[in-house]
């Protein structure tokens, strides 16, 4: 059943090309450089000279008088009065110039993002941020297009229209290629964004498992989704325990992508809660609205297996959407069922709103017969990730310290911010069970980001590398939006995991 129209796609999708050109020359409506700051006050940052020569080396004062002082986060728009062919100009904090003259590739991320999102309404504008390298120049094409972002499907009125074309201004060699790489990431994180802003009505776990059979189909991956029958039949408990309340019957989606010079198997698992009203242990009403991004991790795990093949990553990957609607009902699982899993382990459900980990521990398991080289599970799986670190800080636990400590790099990399958590095996006692195996959580809630941890660990196959992303804060941005990071979904981690992927491929030392 289709609920809703197969609106998939962003309404506008902004494009990216690169021109060598300098930017006193280059046609556009509006040109974007950066400013550091400096003790002296703003300062032109490299890529800014065209234009600080063409307004008669007054740019830096200009700014200074209207209170600018080069900061990162800091913009200002200004008029160029035929100074260049551009009529705008929008400067960008960049903070203080790097003292070895490289760039931090996030700072470019953001100030491209900040730059973007100033510019929605213009058709289309010259990026000429410092961009000495192929990776400076992808990080601006990256920022600008993430920042561009925005989600108007479900908007009647006049609405602006996004910044229509980011033109990246760069001569360094490589570029071309770097700019593409930007803008497969950027359509990948975007659908992400689409998706976890999809209201959930619009978004059911088959619509979720159709728009990844289209979209996976059209990037070449091998895509096999299975229905609530099928996921019956083959003991699929969690995910079917956790479903089994709703009127939209659950999924598990497989994608999968093969390279022929691949000497290894990442396998991404999801957790892909369409709605998490949390069951019949019902949430608050307050805590509920953003619930619809509970499938952010899901989401990730599409979007990074598209990303992965448009990309042609020497790499085997395989990726599983774990999908449900946990909704309260007659037929709803009862706190204190036992439900047997994918597994076949049993799971006391003392809490129905500890629902991520019963879907995720059938993907698990179902994953590892893949015989991967790792497994990583995301997931907004904890609100207790969010009391430790924050809305922006992701968590990351593992069977191994260093395993651990390659995805917490990945993702700092990619502007993602994590952090290694430990998993202590004295909270393993809180999750016993008197009748089950194991109970979903320990009723006592201490250190339950960990707990969460603790109780997927105990699906994971003995000699399995296997590593958890509690995301729960960063995959929805509640406040005001910031760098390339809109309100709504932000499609986080979804480069992270391309990142991992890439450390897999022959020739890196993973
Ligand atoms: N989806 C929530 C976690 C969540 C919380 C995501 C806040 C995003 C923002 C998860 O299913 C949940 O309800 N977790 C419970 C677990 C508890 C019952 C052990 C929680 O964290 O309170
Ligand atoms: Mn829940
Ligand atoms: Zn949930």
């Amino acid at each position: 059943m289709r609920t809703g129209q197969a609106r998939l796609a962003s309404a506008y999708v902004t494009t990216v090309r690169l021109n060598a050109s300098d930017s006193r020359s280059v046609e556009t409506d509006a040109l974007v450089v950066g400013i550091h700051t400096s003790p002296d006050g703003p300062r032109p940052a490299p890529g800014a000279e065209g234009l600080d020569t063409a307004l008669t080396g007054g740019l830096a004062a200009t700014l200074g008088a209207l209170g600018f002082s080069g900061k990162a986060g800091e913009l200002v728009k200004l008029p160029t009065f035929g100074a260049v062919p551009a009529p705008v100009v929008a400067a960008v904090g960049l903070g203080p110039a790097p003292e070895d003259g490289r760039y931090e590739h996030e700072a470019l991320r953001r100030a491209a993002g900040v730059a973007a999102r100033s510019l929605a309404g213009t058709a289309r504008a010259a990026f000429a941020l410092p961009t000495a390298t192929a990776e400076d120049a992808e990080a601006v094409a990256l920022g600008a297009l993430l920042g561009a972002y925005t989600f108007t499907r479900y908007r009647t009125g006049e609405e602006k229209t996004p910044l229509g074309e980011v033109v990246v201004l760069s001569a360094a060699t490589g570029a071309e290629e770097s700019v593409n790489r930007a803008a497969t990431l950027a359509e990948a994180v975007s659908l992400v964004r689409d998706l976890v802003n999809t209201p959930p009505s619009d978004l059911s776990p088959a619509r979720l498992a159709e728009i990844a059979e289209e979209t996976g189909g059209k990037a070449g991956l091998t895509v096999d989704v299975l229905d609530e029958t099928v996921l019956k039949e083959r003991g699929f408990g969690g995910i079917v325990g956790v479903g089994q309340g709703s009127v939209n019957p659950p999924r598990l989606v497989r994608l999968e992508y093969t390279h022929p010079e691949a000497r290894s198997t990442v396998a991404f698992v999801g957790k892909g809660i369409t709605f998490d009203s949390g069951g019949l242990s019902l949430k608050p009403a307050a805590s509920m609205p953003w619930m619809k991004s509970d499938m952010g991790g899901a989401g990730a795990v599409l979007g990074a297996l598209l990303a992965v093949a448009k990309l042609g990553l020497r790499v085997n990957a395989v990726g599983y959407m774990c999908l449900a609607e946990n909704m309260p009902s007659g037929s709803a699982q009862r706190p204190s069922d036992v439900l047997t899993t994918y597994s076949g382990k049993t799971v006391e459900v003392l809490d129905t709103d500890a629902e991520g980990r019963l879907v995720l521990v059938d993907g698990i398991t179902r994953a590892a017969e893949d015989d991967p080289d790792l497994i990583v599970d995301v997931a907004t799986l904890t609100g207790a990730q969010i009391v430790a670190l924050g809305w922006r800080t992701c968590g990351v636990m593992a069977s191994d310290d260093d395993l651990r400590g390659q995805v917490v790099d990945a993702a700092v990399a990619q502007g993602e911010a994590a952090w290694g958590m430990p998993l202590p095996d004295d909270l393993r006692k809180g999750l016993d069970s008197p009748v089950a195996d194991i109970a979903n959580l320990n009723p006592e809630r201490s250190g339950s980001m960990l707990a969460a941890g603790i109780f997927l660990r105990e699906f994971v196959p003995e000699g399995v590398r296997w590593a958890h992303i509690d995301m729960a804060g960063p995959a929805f941005n509640k406040e005001e939006p910031h760098g390339y990071t809109p309100k709504g979904g932000t499609g986080v981690i979804t480069r992270t995991l391309v990142a991992l992927a890439e450390r897999y491929e022959p020739g890196r030392d993973a």
